[in-house]
């Protein structure tokens, strides 16, 4: 299995539409995820896919979502974690684990920023947290489309990684998402 890392800007259609193959199996309940490859949010140019291949088969799938988010400790730079997902033909073989170390590798590697941040059911919870994710206490504001703000997802777990080696404490309070959720 190859891991691979490719910005938003350089996807290609054909890979566009692999990667909404895949979401598509492996969240057969999301209903967002039947016309486009993101939810809420639309990613920036800059945003990196991370990507697991068997072959020429795309078997996992994580989106890397640059955003600046407001806390009450002042601002900080989050990579959204989105989109986690591996092929149900492939569970249980490392293409998620994979994207996910690779996403970590590229945030504690990047100079900007200082958290992960994701939005996620219980069921998947110890997934992540067996990846050092640890989960935030905190109500996060996201903009609704009619300019409102809500917090995210009721019922959902909010979890963060720490990019900062330490340089930065994970802020209490509110986190304002300053736009969508992801
Ligand atoms: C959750 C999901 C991404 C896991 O993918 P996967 O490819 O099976 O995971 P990997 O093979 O990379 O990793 C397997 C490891 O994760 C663990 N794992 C997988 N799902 C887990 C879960 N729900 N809770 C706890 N651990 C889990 C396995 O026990 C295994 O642990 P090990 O490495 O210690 O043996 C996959 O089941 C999936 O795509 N689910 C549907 C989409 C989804 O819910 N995504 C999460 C959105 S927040």
């Amino acid at each position: 299995m190859e891991i691979r890392q490719i910005a938003e800007r350089d996807m290609d259609e054909s890979l566009k539409r692999q990667v909404a193959a895949l979401q598509r199996v492996a969240f057969p309940n999301e209903t967002h995820f039947k016309t486009k490859r993101w939810v809420h949010t639309l990613p920036l140019p800059e945003d990196p896919w991370f990507h697991a291949w068997e072959g020429n088969d795309l078997v996992g799938n994580v989106w890397l979502h640059h955003r600046t988010v407001q806390t009450i400790d002042g601002p900080r730079n989050v990579g959204g974690i989105a989109n986690v997902c591996s092929s149900p033909a492939h569970r249980g073989t490392g293409a998620a684990k994979g994207c996910m170390r690779a996403a970590a590798a590229y945030m504690e590697n990047s100079d900007h920023i200082d958290f992960g941040l994701l939005f996620c059911g219980e069921t998947v919870r110890h997934f992540y947290a067996s990846l050092g994710w640890q989960v935030a206490g905190n109500r996060c504001l996201a903009r609704q489309p009619d300019g409102t703000v809500k917090p995210v997802h009721d019922g959902c777990v909010a979890m963060y990684y720490d990019a900062s080696a330490g340089r930065l404490p994970w802020p209490g309070g509110d986190i304002d998402l300053n736009g969508p959720d992801w």
